[in-house]
Formats: structure tokens, sequence, C-alpha cells
């Protein structure tokens, strides 16, 4: 098999016990807030699939699942928070708890305008929750109801979140190493 990617090392940041242990702590506490109540849980493509099939797997509330995919473009260093919806969820979410699940909040622009576009069409009530946080590299207010971990502003990989396209695969989260 051919395979023209660069090496690239990845340092491990998060274990995967340690995600384990999170995400039930997460479940519980979900469950305990959402009691009685039905969420429609939102996934963000693709960066949330890892995240949101063990998380709903340790949730204790009926949920429905539904996806939106949303990318920023222009470059991830100047991101001048222009977002666009690839795919947009099905279900309707008019009077409903819905519960977005998100990879790594960073800029904050992907969710912000994730958001925005939520609430326009009367959701009862929007939370978000986000396996990783980058506080340090915010760049419009928004905060996750729901953190797993606070990262440092590095390039984040694994459980999911990628490097052009590559270690989504990965048990644990780790950072890409600069070369040098
Ligand atoms: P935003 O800057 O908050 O809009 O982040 C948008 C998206 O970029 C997130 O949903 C992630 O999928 C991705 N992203 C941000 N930081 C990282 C990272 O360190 N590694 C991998 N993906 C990231
Ligand atoms: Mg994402």
């Amino acid at each position: 098999m051919r395979n023209k990617a660069k090496p690239v090392k990845v340092r491990p940041l998060i274990s995967a016990e340690r995600i384990r242990r999170r995400v039930r702590e997460l479940a519980k506490e979900i469950s305990r807030d959402y009691a009685g109540k039905e969420v429609l849980l939102v996934g963000l493509l693709k960066g949330s699939w890892v995240f949101l099939a063990d998380l709903v797997r340790c949730l204790e509330v009926p949920v429905q699942v539904d996806f939106i995919s949303a990318a920023s473009y222009g470059s991830r260093k100047e991101s001048k928070g222009l977002v666009r919806v690839d795919l947009d969820l099905r279900a309707r979410v008019k009077g409903r708890d819905v519960l977005v699940v998100e990879d790594i909040v960073d800029t904050g622009f992907t969710l912000k305008s994730v958001l925005q576009r939520l609430k326009r069409r009367r959701p009862k009530s929007v939370r978000v929750c986000a396996l990783l946080d980058k506080p340090s590299r915010r760049k419009v207010e928004v905060e996750p109801d729901y953190v797993g971990f606070k990262v440092p502003d590095r390039f984040i990989v694994g459980y999911g979140t990628d490097f052009a396209e590559r270690f989504r695969q990965l048990p644990y989260v780790g950072y890409i190493e600069e070369e040098g």
C-alpha cells in the first residue's frame, strides 16, 4: 500500500482510561440535569462522532441523535469566522431540549454560528457539551456548558479529532509535536 503522508509525531496528552472516566462523569451530570426529559443530541461532524458514540452509551435519559456538518473556511491561523454548513440536521428542533456535542472548541466561531442557527428554530433549550476546550484561542464569547478537559494551545489529535483527516481513530488524545 502506498502512503504519501509525511510522518508526523503524536505525543500523548490524555489517556484512553482518563477519557473513559471523564465521559462517564459527564454522562452522569447530563443525565441528572435532563432527568425526566428527552434530549436531542446534535453532533458536529466529523470530529464529534467518537465522543458522541461513547457518551450516548453512558447516558441514562432517552435521546435522539442527529448531526450537523459545519466547517470554517479560510486557514485555521487567520480564521475570519466564516462558517459553512455542509449538512444540516433533519430532526425538528422546535420545543426540544437540544444538546450540541462538539469535539473541541477553539476560536468558538463554529460553535457560535451553529448555536445561532439552532436558536432560530426555537428549541426549548440549547446547551453544549465539548470534550475539549482550548480557551486560550477563543475569539468570540461562547462557553460550552459541559467540558471534558481543558487543553493547551497545541494541535490536538485523536479520539475523533484530526490532522488533515488523520489520527481520528486514536483511542487517546494527543498533540502534534512541532518539528525542530
Ligand atoms: P473553532 O475555531 O472553535 O471554530 O473550531 C472549529 C473546529 O476546528 C473544531 O470543531 C474542531 O473540529 C477543529 N479544531 C480546532 N482545534 C483543533 C485541534 O487542535 N485539532 C483538531 N481539530 C481542531
Ligand atoms: Mg469539529
